[in-house]
């Protein structure tokens, strides 16, 4: 592998009899099954450069290379795998891939399937006859972004959002895991270099269209029996957290009246949150994460943190909705002698993917259903710089972020096949 600090290079490709013979999804998901496995909350643990996390790129880098890929990590940590033209033009170049970092028990497929369905496209767009050198006009490059899903420095996406700049560099250096480490030192420590961290003009610059393939995390394919589909927006999100300070005291001494106790206002709150957005038709609004200062069995909290994600195909309604939560999160702690503070950690409008990609789609899958999603990804990050489609293989769990997330072997090779069939169009325009 190559890094990006400070030069790229493009290495000599693996001949032809050294390298990976094609592989199937089901195989390439087989090997890295093993990596990350949460045995307390099942599923896999895999945030951003944990032990489990930095194993699967070193997996990526491996597979990529022995298919004579040339393997680079930016500055922000992405790793893009190339497969060249002679003549070495990176511009326009076509981009596929995902992320492979997980929420806490997450499952199995969601980032990893994208990642392994890039490396299967690639196997056969390699062989196909009418991409081979001269017919083939762009560069293809599988990339891998890290942290998409926030859940260890909480803002999601933050590799394209370094990347597009959507996020301040500042911000993103200053960000906190739960231990108490920076984004800068966690960063360091896996031996990317803060100071060259944030917005690529360069590597956008050379970036012509995003097609990502993902799990489903709904129903949808389910329904309509149907093994793929293109993905028609993502529903606007954003994430809050939310501090209630109260008195820290003891269990067995304070009498129940005159109790400031943060927990019971949380309790609360979690309570109206779920009750406003009900009455918010098309919104989601979700306490998924909870964090009580000290956390004792015997102790009354004295603070208890927690994140909200909110979403809404409406942008303003989310922001109106988010006004409501908060207005009644200043009442609930007040009746219960707590203060409450609210901060905005990230926003992502809702994003519509590029007609006219979508449309290339479309004409190689004429079967497939067009869906939307109530999922962020990188695509959506990257949709406001460069025209960006995707696709969705079916879940017959319906569940996602979650172990039973499930994706059928027959549907991963379709979907991988699906992925070829759209990039091989763009890789000849
Ligand atoms: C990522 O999967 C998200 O939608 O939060
Ligand atoms: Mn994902
Ligand atoms: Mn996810």
């Amino acid at each position: 592998m190559t890094t990006m600090t400070p030069l790229e290079t493009v290495p000599t490709p693996v001949p032809e009899e050294n390298r990976e013979p094609r592989s199937s999804v089901t195989e390439l998901m087989g090997q890295i099954a093993g990596t990350g496995g949460d045995p307390q909350r099942g599923g896999y643990t895999r945030p951003v450069y944990s032990n489990a996390e930095v194993e699967l790129r070193g997996w990526f880098i491996e597979q990529a290379e022995r298919r004579g890929l040339s393997v680079e990590q930016d500055n922000n940590g992405a790793l893009w795998a190339w497969w060249d033209l002679a003549s070495g033009d990176r511009t326009g170049a076509v981009v596929t891939g995902s992320h492979l970092d997980s929420v806490p028990g997450g499952g199995a497929f969601d980032g990893p399937l994208g990642v392994a369905s890039a490396l299967v496209a690639f196997d056969a767009l390699r062989d196909r006859e009418e991409l081979q050198a001269l017919a083939r006009t762009k560069a293809l490059v599988i990339a891998v972004f890290p942290e998409e899903e926030g859940s260890r420095f909480g803002v999601a996406c933050l590799g394209s959002r370094l990347l597009t700049g959507a996020i301040a560099t500042e911000k993103a250096l200053n960000l906190k895991d739960q231990d108490g480490n920076t984004f800068a030192e966690v960063a360091s420590m896996y031996g990317l270099d803060p100071r060259f961290m944030g917005p690529a003009p360069d590597r956008m610059a050379q970036l012509g269209a995003f097609v990502e393939l993902h799990v489903e995390q709904g129903l949808g394919l389910g329904e309509l029996n149907q093994p793929v589909a293109i993905g028609g927006s993502i529903l606007g999100h954003g994430r809050w957290r939310l501090g209630l300070t109260g008195q820290g005291n003891h269990a067995g001494t304070t009498l129940m009246e005159g109790r400031k106790d943060p927990m019971v206002a949380a309790s609360r709150l979690v309570v109206a949150i779920r009750d406003l957005a009900r009455h918010t038709p098309g919104a989601r609004a979700t306490v998924g994460r909870l964090n009580l200062v000290p956390g004792g069995t015997n102790v009354i909290a004295s603070a208890v943190d927690f994140w909200l994600d909110v979403r809404h195909p409406d942008d303003v309604i989310t922001a109106a909705l988010v006004q409501r939560i908060h207005d009644s999160g200043l009442l609930v702690a007040a009746e219960e002698g707590c203060s409450l503070t609210l901060s905005q950690e990230s926003l992502s409008p809702t994003v519509t993917f590029d007609p006219g990609l979508s449309a290339r789609l479309i004409s190689s899958m004429p079967d497939a259903p067009v869906l939307d999603t109530g999922a962020g990804h990188d695509a959506g990050v990257l949709a406001g710089h460069l025209p960006t489609a995707m696709i969705f293989v079916r879940n017959p769990s319906g569940i996602s972020h979650s172990p039973e997330e499930y994706v059928e072997d027959a549907d991963a090779e379709l979907g991988a096949a699906a992925l070829a069939e759209s990039l091989a169009g763009l890789l000849i325009d």
